[in-house]
């Protein structure tokens, strides 16, 4: 059902939505299930929310689904997760060409195990000339390694003299991070009531419209992103600028 939608002003759609995708384990522990049945049921989400997105007109959507700080879980947990992102990837890759979605990751993907690289190489291959959104999976990603590793770029970039850091501005700091050439994030959803960015984009972000719901994520569906949405354009976005200054029409 898509409750909603037709409320949406298509004209002042964030062009870039990211999703930190929480709550799976709870979930699974409402249901009385371990923790994985949470990450597969989660899938569903994933494939709602590129859905919705795309038919929108959504520029990129960026999902959170591995930190780097995730290694840290059980063994097991990981491993399962790996494996349902080899699963997923592989099953969903009718999803995404049906929707003329181009898949792209961010994140140190090379460190993944190598079934996982391999399958995530391939899709992204597969899907390469799609061109109505690109979903990006971040995956052993953190806001701070991202920063890190441009900042690694940049310092090579002066030692060879390529770069002149006088000269550097912000928008130069911008191609060297992972997500080069796509636009800020407008809207920054976290699900499952917490409150945090978690080391997720923290540069990209600097303007986001934050979100935060209770709906755990295997519940969200097309219709609690159309909300999210919805509440995103009912906000004033000022960019530092006083209330009176600002020309864009009200939603809301
Ligand atoms: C957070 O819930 C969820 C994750 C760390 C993994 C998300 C991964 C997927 C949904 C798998 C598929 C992804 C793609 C892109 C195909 P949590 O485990 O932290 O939940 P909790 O806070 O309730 O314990």
């Amino acid at each position: 059902m898509d409750t909603h939608k037709e409320k949406i002003n298509l004209e002042k759609l964030p062009r870039h939505i990211a999703i930190i995708m929480d709550g799976n384990g709870r979930w699974a522990k409402k249901h009385n299930q371990p923790r994985v049945f949470g990450h597969q049921n989660g899938v569903n989400a994933v494939r709602e929310s590129a859905e919705a997105s795309a038919e929108l007109g959504v520029e990129v959507l960026t999902l959170y689904a591995f930190s780097t700080e995730n290694w840290k879980r059980p063994e097991s947990e990981v491993n399962a997760l790996m494996e349902l992102l080899v699963e997923s990837i592989h099953g969903e890759i009718n999803t995404l060409m049906d929707n003329n979605i181009r898949l792209n990751t961010i994140g140190d993907i090379q460190s993944l195990p190598e079934k996982c690289h391999d399958e995530l190489l391939s899709a992204i291959h597969k899907t390469r000339n799609n061109s109505r959104m690109v979903m990006n999976v971040a995956l052993n990603y953190s806001g701070k390694w991202d920063i890190t590793q441009a900042i690694k770029k940049i310092a090579r970039g002066v030692k060879n003299g390529e770069i002149h850091a006088d000269n550097l501005d912000c928008q130069d700091v911008d191609q060297y991070l992972s997500t080069a050439g796509m636009p800020d994030v407008e809207l920054m959803i976290r699900t499952s009531g917490e409150q945090r960015i978690s080391n997720f984009l923290l540069w990209q972000t600097a303007y986001a419209e934050f979100y935060f719901t209770p709906v755990l994520w295997p519940d969200f569906s097309k219709k609690h992103l159309y909300e999210a949405i919805l509440n995103y354009q009912c906000r004033e976005r000022r960019f530092g600028k006083i209330s009176e200054q600002i020309t864009q029409d009200k939603q809301c």
